[in-house]
């Protein structure tokens, strides 16, 4: 009846019908021609408009068939059922036609020819990957495995009792204002850190303990480019017999080296954490200009990476660790920090507004 494939050729404007006369016999032929002519047009149209236009012309209001029907009053009583008769029937075939085509029309895989054109370029789905915060917690992680650390997880809804008292920071500690904790009861909160998590570790095993944690925090703090409600750090925790704040030095140029190259220098600067004792801030020499000054390290040459120290021996008295034995060294990094300047990053809000350029493939 008509050729499955959409044909080449658009549809040329075809006119109304003319019905002239009103009798039985040729208001039948009619519909006959009417019905072929339509299938023919449906035929080599190959676009969907154009096969509403075909449908709008033949079956709409003021269509040829519907005009037929319309007349069929005119046509002698006896003839009336079979034209009616006929009328439908070339309605049903007109629009099993244009069904047909439009499904053919939408595959969209045909050629001129009404073949498959296999020279067609394929449609390529588009690729993602990984998000920046899974791409630097799994690199540091893999660093710090590299130097004999483990990989730990701790809960994001924690007891007071972790988060503050056992590093620490008892109720009435002026620490805890600069802490902007979410509290979800009188001594439940957010984890503020990744610090309790040291607590935790310690807990359950006896040294030599080397572990990361890697993890979600927050804090109720005021948004801006670097600061957000919720934001990742690292915490690392060696205590041993021996271990120096020497080797923190040296343990974390190592790791800043292996994630930003071989010249970047680190150093400490004093600072005071009531966990840590003597407590460090340390910072990173400037990954963007080599520590020369630029709008990154707000012309400092530094980025400040976060705080770390050596566990202060109340710490340990809260886990049974002999002081006078052992001791340790914990820090904290920013991982959203380290992200953003090892991605160019500006701002801490794109890691949570799910914009999909930073999962787009390079
Ligand atoms: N927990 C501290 C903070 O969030 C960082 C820190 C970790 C400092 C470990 C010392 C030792 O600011």
């Amino acid at each position: 009846m008509f050729a499955a494939g959409c044909g080449a050729s658009r549809l040329a404007a075809a006119s109304s019908f003319p019905m002239k006369d009103r009798t039985g016999p040729s208001m039948l032929q009619e519909a006959e021609a009417i019905e072929t002519r339509a299938l023919e047009e449906i035929g080599r149209a190959d676009d969907p408009s154009d096969l509403e236009d075909i449908r709008i012309r033949y079956m709409g209001k003021n269509g040829d068939l519907t005009r037929i029907l319309r007349s069929v009053g005119k046509a002698a009583p006896e003839d009336r059922p079979r034209i009616g008769q006929r009328v439908n029937q070339a309605k049903q075939a007109i629009g099993e036609a244009l069904e047909a085509r439009r499904a053919a029309c939408e595959t969209g895989r045909e050629s001129a020819s009404g073949t498959l054109d296999v020279t067609l370029p394929g449609r390529r789905p588009p690729l993602g990957s990984k998000h920046p915060l899974t791409l630097i917690r799994e690199e540091v992680s893999e660093i710090f495995r590299d130097m004999g650390f483990s990989v730990v997880d701790g809960p994001e809804v924690e007891w007071d009792y972790y988060n503050f008292e056992a590093l620490n920071i008892p109720r009435d500690h002026p620490a805890r204002d600069t802490q902007d904790t979410f509290y979800l009861g009188s001594d439940i909160v957010l984890r503020t850190h990744t610090s309790p998590v040291q607590v935790r570790v310690m807990e359950q095993q006896q040294p030599p303990v080397r572990v990361i944690v890697p993890g979600r925090t927050y804090r109720n703090e005021n948004p801006d480019a670097t600061h957000a409600f919720t934001f990742h750090q690292c915490e690392g925790l060696y205590v041993d017999k021996g271990v120096t704040m020497a080797q923190l030095k040296g343990d974390m140029t190592y790791f800043a080296q292996r994630l930003f190259g071989g010249k970047v220098k680190v150093r400490f600067l004093p600072d005071f954490f009531p966990f840590t004792e003597p407590s460090v801030q340390y910072d990173f020499s400037c990954v963007a200009c080599g520590g020369g000054g630029c709008r990154i390290c707000k012309n400092t040459g530094w980025l400040e990476i976060s705080g770390a120290g050596m566990v202060d021996p109340a710490v340990f008295g809260f886990v049974d660790y002999d002081p006078e034995l052992y001791t340790g060294y914990a820090f904290g990094m920013g991982l959203d920090r380290l992200a953003m300047f090892k991605y160019g990053i500006e701002s801490i809000h794109m890691f949570l507004e799910n914009d999909l350029r930073l999962l787009e493939r390079p």
